[in-house]
């Protein structure tokens, strides 16, 4: 049978639940450019909203060394909120990117960081499809002149995304999961930089600054693909990116 969105976002959620120690970081590659810039555009007053927070280093971080005074962390599971650190004028609230409990631009920033990946579909179109309204909808949340700061893994080809998607969907279901090392319950689709890009600006926000690195896709060697994966010459890419955000809404 198939399943619909709200079956597939509690997978991920139980997926997150379960392997939340394990997915907690504390420093990514990425960091201080994107601090940087917070320290350069920050200012008395202002605020982010970190969507997937994950264990909230980075607003924990972004509060201590910006101007910003208010950190709002969102993640779908309560145990990666669980890690978090109890600091002063940080929020934390359990909900999903695809339905953001806040009014339309409440916040001065909005960030998110290896996230968007984990929003899926039945299919990787529709996938693509939840993508954007995740991307729409932290445009929404972002004050007129805000600011959205995203990060996301993307992959070069849409055949590439293609085949991980429905490797992991058949596999993360069988036996076969533990020997092809794929962690049970993960699921992920990963938009081209194109698809990226052209989702932010189809939500109206315009391009700031994007950079671009090459990432070593560690976790397809989880898969046991590597030979195919070389041969298909996959790389990941992670694109940064500052984006004047807030469009008005109709
Ligand atoms: C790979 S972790 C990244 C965490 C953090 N952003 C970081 O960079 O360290 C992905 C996070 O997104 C959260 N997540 C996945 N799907 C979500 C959804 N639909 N809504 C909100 N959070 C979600 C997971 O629970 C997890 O904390």
């Amino acid at each position: 049978m198939k399943k619909d969105k709200g079956e597939l976002l509690l997978e991920t959620r139980e997926f997150f639940e379960r392997v939340a120690t394990e997915y907690s970081s504390d420093s990514k590659e990425g960091d201080e450019l994107k601090l940087g810039m917070l320290r350069e555009l920050a200012k008395e007053g202002d605020s982010l909203l970190d969507i997937g927070c994950g264990n909230g280093y980075f607003i924990d971080r972004a509060l201590a060394e910006t101007s910003i005074n208010q950190v709002y962390g969102l993640d779908i599971s309560k145990a990666m909120l669980k890690l978090n650190n109890k600091v002063p004028n940080k929020y934390l609230c359990q909900a999903s990117a695809l339905q953001l409990p806040f009014q339309p631009h409440s916040f001065t920033f909005t960030h998110f960081d290896a996230m968007l990946h984990h929003v899926v579909g039945a299919r990787r179109k529709s996938s693509v499809e939840q993508a954007y309204k995740v991307i729409q909808s932290s445009v929404s949340v972002t004050k007129t002149n805000g600011f959205l700061v995203l990060t996301e893994r993307c992959i070069d080809t849409r055949i590439s995304s293609n085949l991980i998607f429905y490797a992991l969907k058949f596999l993360s279901k069988t036996p076969l999961a533990k020997l092809a090392g794929v962690a049970k319950g993960l699921i992920v689709s990963f938009l081209t930089p194109d698809e990226f890009l052209s989702g932010i600006r189809a939500a109206g926000a315009s391009i700031v600054r994007i950079e671009v690195t090459h990432a070593k896709p560690s976790f397809l060697f989880r898969l046991a693909l590597e030979p195919s994966c070389q041969s298909l010459q996959l790389s990941l890419e992670e694109v940064y990116g500052f984006y004047r955000g807030g469009v008005n809404l109709v």
